[in-house]
């Protein structure tokens, strides 16, 4: 058997690099990442090759090794070309964030280090750095001590989290559920309608309460919606505030939202996934009024904070109901549970064995400190000002309403022909074109064009290339 045991170890070696191999990948490695790096400025942010990439469902996985650099071609090829550039600045479609370098190191250590950031009695400094970004995070929201959340890897896991949380915490049971009402908008991201059905509540009722024409939930439709629920035997449950709604950038009165809830009794939610981080810009926070009014919160670092995709943050204003939903007990933790401290990941929420997802957002904050973000953050809002006058500028476009954050519509508005045909035909047009990449969506059952700008690679001129190619593909569809 010993014998055996050292041939295998001898075979086994090829998993444990020694230095001069393992300086060598990492060079390899760097030399992709300056090459992806320098290429991105005149890369496409567009291209539909579906058929490259679906060589790699063909990939071989032989029993010898190989050299880095075929795999690394193969991951160009197949990966990092076809579909939208999301790393680019021309990605002003869905919700962007373009990805910091500095958070891919922070993914990179965490990686090589592997500190096990479930328990805080196995990774003490690791469980502390997300505690401290969530402080900070609670903060910036104006939650007191109690505060407490977890580093989710997004914005849909985090809100689900919340919800979860709060089921808990009013103590629903399923025979509740068929009378319980969660008030949203049209305007609230499907994650929360999706995030209720996880939660096994598919039965509870959403009631949708109309906008008014900044895309804002009107509050009196709301509390009239509520009474007239309570009124019906009803059990309102949970108003779903947005701070910064996806299709259209809005941030919900959340001050009334707010008090609506204290005053009949409701879980205040918010999602500000997207528009969260905004609360770092000065002349913007008054808009988020009211929020530090919500139980819970969501927002997303790989958004607002421009990190890689992988982590969204959910906070809530007592951190013991998240206990009380997640916490759990088993014989084999018992090491763990009786050198318990402080409330760790694995109490909190749904993971137990979890990545050190804390490390790419914590890295970059200290790097580059917090006036880099703001002002990051700050432009964002201008160009998408920028962007709705230049737009308007242009013969025939139709913008939408002046935005709260960083989100604009558009439509072109041909003198003659259909408006929804004249549309796509421009949208197709633009992502042919592929210098910038827009989303498209239909506010009143109206095709509109979005720009949502978040990257943090998305500067003027991006704009002033917008601006362009939307005149040429009008001047393309007038032909
Ligand atoms: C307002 C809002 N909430 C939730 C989400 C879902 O977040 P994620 O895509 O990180 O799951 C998004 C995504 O764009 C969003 O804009």
């Amino acid at each position: 058997m010993l014998d055996q045991l050292k041939e295998l170890e001898q075979q086994a070696r090829e998993l444990e690099p020694e230095e001069p191999q393992r300086r060598q990948l990492s060079r390899q490695v760097e030399a992709y990442a300056e090459a992806f790096y320098r290429e991105l400025p005149e890369a496409k942010t567009y291209i539909p090759d579906y058929q490259t990439a679906g060589e790699v469902l063909d990939t071989e996985f032989d029993e010898e090794p190989a050299d880095l650099d075929p795999i690394l071609k193969e991951l160009r090829k197949t990966t990092d070309r076809p579909g939208i550039n999301t790393a680019s600045g021309g990605h002003i479609g869905y919700i962007p964030g373009g990805g910091l370098f500095t958070s891919a190191l922070g993914d990179y250590l965490a990686a090589v280090t592997n500190r096990y950031a479930g328990v805080h009695y196995t990774s003490p400094g690791a469980v502390n750095i997300e505690r401290r970004l969530i402080r900070w995070m609670a903060d910036l929201t104006g939650y007191p001590d109690t505060a407490g959340g977890y580093l989710a890897s997004g914005g849909s896991i985090a809100n689900l989290t919340a919800i979860i949380t709060a089921r808990e915490a009013v103590g629903l049971h399923p025979v509740d559920y068929e009378k319980t009402v969660v008030y949203v908008s049209g305007q609230t991201h499907h994650c929360i309608d999706r995030a209720l059905r996880i939660a096994g509540m598919a039965v509870a009722t959403q009631r949708f309460i109309p906008v008014d024409e900044k895309f804002r939930m009107d509050t009196d439709a709301l509390e009239e919606a509520i009474k007239e629920d309570m009124r019906a035997g009803l059990k309102p449950w949970m108003i779903v505030g947005t701070a910064g709604t996806t299709d259209t950038g809005a941030v919900d009165p959340l001050r009334r939202q707010g008090d609506l809830a204290e005053k009949f009794g409701l879980w205040f939610h918010v999602d500000a996934a997207y528009g969260g981080f905004f609360l770092l810009v000065d002349e913007l926070k008054p808009m988020f009024d009211g929020i530090q009014l919500s139980d819970s919160v969501v927002l997303d670092p790989h958004k607002g904070l421009f990190l890689p995709y992988g982590i969204g943050a959910v906070i809530l204003k007592d951190e013991r109901l998240m206990a009380g939903a997640y916490s759990y007990e088993a014989s084999y933790m018992q090491d763990i549970q009786e050198r318990q401290t402080v409330l760790s990941p694995a109490d909190t929420s749904p993971e137990l064995s979890k990545h050190f997802r804390g490390l790419r957002m914590w890295l970059p904050l200290k790097l580059h400190g917090i006036s880099a973000f703001r002002s990051a953050l700050k432009e964002k809002y201008l160009l998408a000002r920028y962007a709705r006058e230049k737009l308007a500028a242009i013969k025939d476009i139709e913008t939408g309403p002046e935005p709260d954050l960083s989100v604009t519509l558009f439509r072109y508005l041909p003198k003659d022909g259909d408006p929804e045909e004249c549309n796509q035909r421009l949208h197709q047009y633009i992502l042919d074109d592929g210098r910038v990449y827009l989303s498209s969506t239909r506010i009143d059952g109206k095709y509109m064009l979005r720009v949502a700008v978040l990257s943090v690679r998305t500067h003027i001129n991006t704009i002033e290339v917008l601006s362009e190619v939307v005149k040429q593909g009008i001047a393309h569809i007038r032909q």
